[in-house]
């Protein structure tokens, strides 16, 4: 019998702005859940008004770890120092390995309208940092949506009941799985024990074991191999995301996230001379 976990905290989003005057919520990463390794940090951007999201993100470096970002609305174009770019639609997921060091910009691909999506950055072990940037750019067709008795499920990353999601070679192994669940369903979602793993419930509420989520609440969950979550509103939709920690020291200044102040600091002197 496979032990299910619990909710072993829960914490509210809070309101913060980034890029050049971005509105987001940053779920991880803020004053109460500083990191969830292998996890550094979690934003949901959302807004219906252009003057929350208009500026984006002008170029900026990152290195020693990965940016996934996940469109629900709106859409986003990426350029990088490279010449790579990319087109973010809605539905789409871009799994970015930063590595040894990439330069971009993330702006906004439309005048108006609604905005909303999911910033994710997953760290990388140190024998992983300076390896070679890597781009996954899927698009929407290609992500598997598996139809549930009370909802569905899109699979984005990793494996869920033998779908497996487009996105490849990812180091943390993680799993990474959007659920639309009808009111009272109960969803039994198989997480291996090994893992760090959370809910962020971005619409409607849910529950898990005797805990509440509301909306735009993150659930870290604890130890165990199953995960049991019942929705509580209608249409309730929430993330489930895991992946394997990686247990070294994190010295983050920014964009760089490295084991050590020394690395740091070589980042921005390589940065600083033009070396991403
Ligand atoms: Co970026």
């Amino acid at each position: 019998m496979t032990t299910l976990r619990s909710v072993r905290q829960v914490a509210k989003g809070l309101p913060t702005s980034d890029g050049a005057g971005v509105k987001l919520t940053r779920v991880i990463g803020n004053q109460y859940v500083k990191n969830l390794d292998p996890f550094l940090m979690l934003d949901e951007f959302k807004s219906d008004d252009k003057a929350d999201y208009m500026a984006g993100f002008p170029m900026h470096p990152h290195r020693g770890f990965e940016t996934v970002t996940y469109m629900l609305k709106g859409a986003f174009r990426h350029g990088d120092n490279q010449g790579n770019t990319g087109y973010l639609a809605p539905g789409s997921i871009q799994w970015m390995t930063a590595g040894r060091g990439i330069v971009h910009e993330e702006m906004p691909n439309q005048e108006d309208g609604p905005v909303w999506g999911f910033q994710l950055w997953v760290n990388l072990p140190a024998k992983h940092k300076m390896t070679a940037p890597r781009y996954q750019d899927i698009r929407p067709e290609q992500v598997p949506e598996v139809e549930l008795e009370n909802g569905k499920v899109k699979v984005l990353v990793g494996n869920f009941q033998g779908v497996i999601g487009p996105v490849e070679d990812v180091v943390t192994d993680p799993l990474y799985l959007d659920f639309h669940l009808n009111e009272g369903a109960t969803q039994r979602i198989d997480i291996p024990g090994n893992k760090s793993a959370f809910v962020y419930v971005y619409q409607g509420s849910a529950q898990i074991g005797t805990t509440e989520l509301p909306e735009r609440h993150l659930g870290i969950l604890g130890d165990g191999e199953g995960l049991e979550v019942t929705s509580t509103a209608a249409d309730t939709r929430l993330l489930v995301v895991a992946g394997d920690p990686i247990q070294e020291p994190v010295v983050q200044y920014g964009p760089f996230v490295m084991n050590t102040v020394d690395e740091v600091q070589q980042a921005i002197v390589d940065y600083n001379e033009g070396r991403f």
